[in-house]
């Protein structure tokens, strides 16, 4: 088996900005559904398939976790299959550790496949301390006796059964990991508080697909009846509401136009009219969604749990802040830690100042903490190209973004981040005429 910890070689690319980034991007399926929809195909008694799937270094690192299970996985071009039939083991191999957020949410799957668990601790980007307790004591009212141990998560518990469940924050991993347990639990699940992302809900329907019987309740509520067997299913993922997001920026940000095919208006809701608040105007058809301003002013934004402003939608528009006319403020209530970024963007120029107050919105759960998560940006700033190295998958596209919106030149390393959670990254941002050289060697070691 390669080596799972390194799926994609460290590369760095100089990105040389050409002026106004224009054209046509179209996005694939969402990376933050797909590896679930893979974790829900192992619940099934017959194989799934899910099409549409971006091909990220995410598919293939929950592909090697599900093969050491015992799974059959193919990946051709946009769709992966899962059979998951004689299952051989529940321990995941602890190489698998720290790489994304998949581990935990297996458990609920494998404890009724395998009756026993061990799984390594989950990892993902570097966005705050990413803690599992509302997965952990989930598991456990439905039944798993958790241990903790330094390597990862050991967990039993041959027959789960259903429980009443309200998390303290509606978490999209929690409610999947519900999700993911109660559909075989046996009697009925009651979740308070869950999340309701666009993820979920696909989550939840492609589960209703394989059998399960899930309602969803105003206010937040699910309410699952456990069954004794579910089948495979195919799903053609809905678009990346991120990346589509991404890209319509790229094009603000440089004064260009980006068209995006492949992901509909429903899923950018609250960021188009974020966008058109602050003066970009928009055509929307069923096939995509464009954008381009004359001129951007500042704006007051928070991030929410959905519908509110989505958190990963946070850095490419701390980017575009950067280049609007007047102080704009942007408020993080979805995870403390996530402003690492702003340093890079400082170093071009940006003028941004970090708060730990709530600024811009109501008091959020981090206002009695210390945490960094309020940001003051002023613009119009000019930025120059810089030498910067990647944190995390949001924060590299930040940065590319606003090196395309610099003058002079950038290089940027660990660029592998990207492409781990964007599809095909830099012919995308070729298409637009950015000019982008892949430098090939070591990372700058961060
Ligand atoms: C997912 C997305 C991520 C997105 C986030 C919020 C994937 C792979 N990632 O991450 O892109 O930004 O939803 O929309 O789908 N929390 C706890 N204890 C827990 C679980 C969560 O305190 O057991 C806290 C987190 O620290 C965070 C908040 O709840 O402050 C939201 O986290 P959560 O919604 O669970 O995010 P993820 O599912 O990890």
């Amino acid at each position: 088996m390669s080596n799972p910890s390194m799926p994609v070689a460290p590369t760095s690319w100089r990105v040389e900005p050409i002026g106004p980034l224009v054209g046509d991007v179209t996005v694939r399926g969402s990376k933050n559904a797909v590896t679930k929809h893979m974790v829900a195909a192992l619940l099934g008694d017959t194989p799934s398939r899910v099409l549409n799937c971006p091909e990220i270094g995410d598919i293939e690192i929950t592909a090697g976790m599900l093969r050491s299970l015992g799974c059959e996985v193919e990946v051709e071009g946009s769709a992966v299959s899962v059979a998951p039939g004689a299952m051989s083991s529940g321990h995941v191999p602890l190489s698998y550790g720290g790489l994304n957020r998949i581990p935990i949410l297996l458990v609920g799957p494998l404890l009724h496949r395998m009756g026993e668990v061990l799984v390594p601790l989950v990892g993902g980007d570097r966005i705050g301390p990413r803690p599992i307790d509302f997965h952990v004591s989930s598991l456990e009212a439905m039944g798993a006796e958790v241990t903790m141990t330094p390597e990862g998560l050991h967990a039993k518990g041959a027959q789960l059964h259903g429980a009443r469940i309200r998390l303290p924050f509606p978490s999209v991993g929690a409610t999947e990991t519900v999700l993911l347990t109660a559909v075989l639990a046996k009697g009925r699940t009651l979740l308070e508080n869950a999340a309701v992302e666009p993820e979920v809900i696909e989550l939840a329907l492609f589960l209703q697909r394989m059998g399960a019987r899930i309602e969803l309740r105003p206010d937040r509520r699910f309410v699952i009846e456990g069954v004794d067997r579910l089948q495979g299913a195919e799903h053609f993922l809905a678009g990346d509401r991120i990346e589509a997001f991404s890209y319509l920026v790229a094009g603000l940000v440089t004064g260009g136009r980006v068209r995006v095919r492949g992901c509909v208006q429903g899923r950018l809701v609250t960021a188009i009219s974020t966008l058109q608040r602050m003066g970009a105007h928009f055509e929307i058809t069923d096939e995509w969604v464009a954008a381009d301003a004359d001129r951007l002013g500042h704006a007051v934004v928070q991030t929410d749990t959905h519908p509110g402003f989505m958190t990963d939608w946070q850095s490419p528009l701390a980017v575009l802040f950067t280049q609007c006319e007047g102080m704009s403020v942007l408020h993080e209530t979805v995870y403390e830690g996530r402003f690492p970024y702003v340093a890079a963007l400082k170093e071009m120029g940006a003028e941004i100042e970090l708060f730990d107050a709530c600024l811009g919105g109501r008091d959020c759960r981090f206002n009695e903490a210390s945490a960094v998560h309020s940001a003051v940006v002023r613009g119009p700033t000019p930025l120059h190209g810089s030498e910067i190295v990647v944190p995390d998958i949001r924060g590299g596209f930040a940065y590319v973004i606003a090196a395309a919106a610099a003058q002079g030149s950038s290089v940027i390393h660990d660029v592998h981040h990207l492409e781990r959670g964007y599809h095909h990254p830099m012919e995308a941002f070729s298409d637009l005429g950015l000019k982008i050289e892949r430098l090939a060697g070591p990372s700058s070691g961060a």
